[in-house]
C-alpha cells in the first residue's frame, strides 16, 4: 500500500504541463470526486494498524504536493493567457476583411438613388398567397399572364406560393397604408426556370411605387431618367410599349449603353440598346383591390432583377457565378 502512494508521489512531482487540458487531466485523475487522492484515503481503513502511521504522513504529503501542483500550474497558465491578450499595444491579428456580396452592392446602389428621392424600403414575405402575387395585380386565377411567371406552390395548396415578383409587395403596402405612397421593395423571387447562364430559379428583384395624386407618366419617365444616369451614367433611354396586368399602359425601359468596344456589341447583340427594367402606370383594378379610390389617386410602379443590372455593371455574362460563392470571384468585388 504504502508504496502505491510513494509512487504517486513520485508521478506527481516529476509532472509538468502548459496545456490547461493536460492541467485539468490531472486534477481530475488526482483530485477529481473518483480521484487517486480519494480512493487512497478510503483504503486507510484496509492499512494494516502498524503502517498506518506511514502511510498517513506520506498521503498527506501527497496530498499537499497535488494541491500545490494544481495551483501552480493554473496560475503559470493564468499569468501567460493574460500577457498574450492583455497587451493592447499588440498589433491586431491579420483578419482577412470580407467584402459585401455583389448582389448586395447593386441592391444597395438602387435603394440609395430612390431614397435620395423619397421612397422608404418595404419589404414582404417571400411565401405568398394568390392573393397578392397574382389576384389583386389584376391577375385573376385561368389569366393566361400566369404563364408567364412559372410558379412554385407550398405542398400540394394552390393558394400557398413562393412569390414570382415583388409586385406582392405593393399590394401588401396598399392594403396597409394610404396614399401619398412611395415604396421601393427589394428581396428575393422564385421561379419554376431551368437553371442556365441566363435564367436561375431564385432571383432577385426591386420593386417600386408611387401613388399619389395627378401622379402622371411624365413623373415615371422624370424617375427613370434620373435612375438611369445615377446608377449606369447613361441618362439617354427609351420605353417601349409592353403589356403588364398590373400596369396600364405599361413599359419596357432601355437605356442607350453605347456600342464603342466589341463587348458592347455582344450584349446590346449590336443594336447598342439594353432593356433594364417593366415599369407602368398602376392599373385602377389594382388600386380598388387595394381599397385606394383610382379617381382620385394614380401612380406608377416599376420592377427590376437585381442580377440582370448587376450583370451589365460587371460585364458578367452567366448569372450562375452569384449563387456559387466562389471565393475567388467575390474577392473581386473588395475595394467597390
Ligand atoms: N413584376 C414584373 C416581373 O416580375 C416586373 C414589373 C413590371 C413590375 C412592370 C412592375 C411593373 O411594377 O410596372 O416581371
Amino acid at each position: 500500500m504504502l508504496k502505491i502512494v510513494k509512487k504517486h508521489l513520485k508521478e506527481v512531482k516529476s509532472f509538468y504541463s502548459e496545456n490547461d487540458l493536460k492541467i485539468e487531466e490531472f486534477r481530475i485523475k488526482y483530485n477529481g470526486k473518483k480521484g487517486v487522492l480519494n480512493k487512497l484515503f478510503k483504503s486507510f481503513r484496509d492499512v494494516p494498524e502498524k503502517e498506518k502511521k506511514e502511510f498517513g504522513k506520506v498521503l498527506n504529503e501527497l496530498k499537499k504536493e497535488i494541491n500545490n501542483k494544481i495551483l501552480n500550474l493554473q496560475n503559470k497558465l493564468i499569468k501567460k493567457v493574460s500577457s498574450v491578450n492583455n497587451d493592447l499595444s499588440k498589433p491586431g491579428f491579420p483578419y482577412k476583411l470580407g467584402s459585401f456580396h455583389p448582389l448586395s452592392i447593386v441592391e444597395n446602389k438602387i435603394l440609395d438613388i430612390f431614397s435620395k428621392i423619397g421612397f422608404i424600403i418595404s419589404e414582404g414575405p417571400e411565401i405568398e398567397d394568390d392573393w397578392h402575387n397574382f389576384t389583386a395585380l389584376n391577375l385573376p386565377e385561368f389569366h393566361p399572364a400566369r404563364d408567364m411567371q412559372d410558379t412554385f406552390f407550398v405542398q400540394t395548396n394552390p393558394d400557398i406560393l413562393l412569390r414570382t415578383h415583388t409586385s406582392s409587395v405593393q399590394v401588401r403596402y396598399m392594403e396597409e397604408n394610404n396614399p401619398p405612397l412611395r415604396i421601393v421593395s427589394p428581396g428575393r423571387v422564385y421561379r419554376n426556370e431551368a437553371i442556365s447562364a441566363r435564367a436561375h430559379c431564385l432571383f432577385h428583384q426591386v420593386e417600386g411605387l408611387y401613388i399619389d395624386r395627378k401622379v402622371s407618366f411624365a413623373d415615371l419617365k422624370q424617375t427613370l431618367i434620373y435612375f438611369a444616369e445615377s446608377l449606369f451614367g447613361k441618362s439617354k433611354i427609351r420605353l417601349r410599349p409592353s403589356y403588364f396586368p398590373f400596369t396600364e399602359p405599361s413599359a419596357e425601359v432601355d437605356i442607350y449603353w453605347g456600342l464603342d468596344n466589341e463587348i458592347d456589341h455582344k450584349i446590346t447583340k449590336g443594336t447598342g440598346w439594353l432593356e433594364i427594367m417593366g415599369c407602368g402606370m398602376v392599373d385602377p383594378n389594382v388600386l380598388k383591390n387595394c381599397n385606394i379610390d383610382p379617381d382620385e389617386f394614380s401612380g406608377y410602379a416599376f420592377g427590376m432583377g437585381i442580377e440582370r443590372i448587376a450583370m451589365l455593371l460587371y460585364q458578367i455574362d452567366d448569372i450562375r457565378v452569384f449563387y456559387e460563392n466562389d471565393i475567388r470571384f467575390l474577392d473581386q468585388f473588395k475595394s467597390i
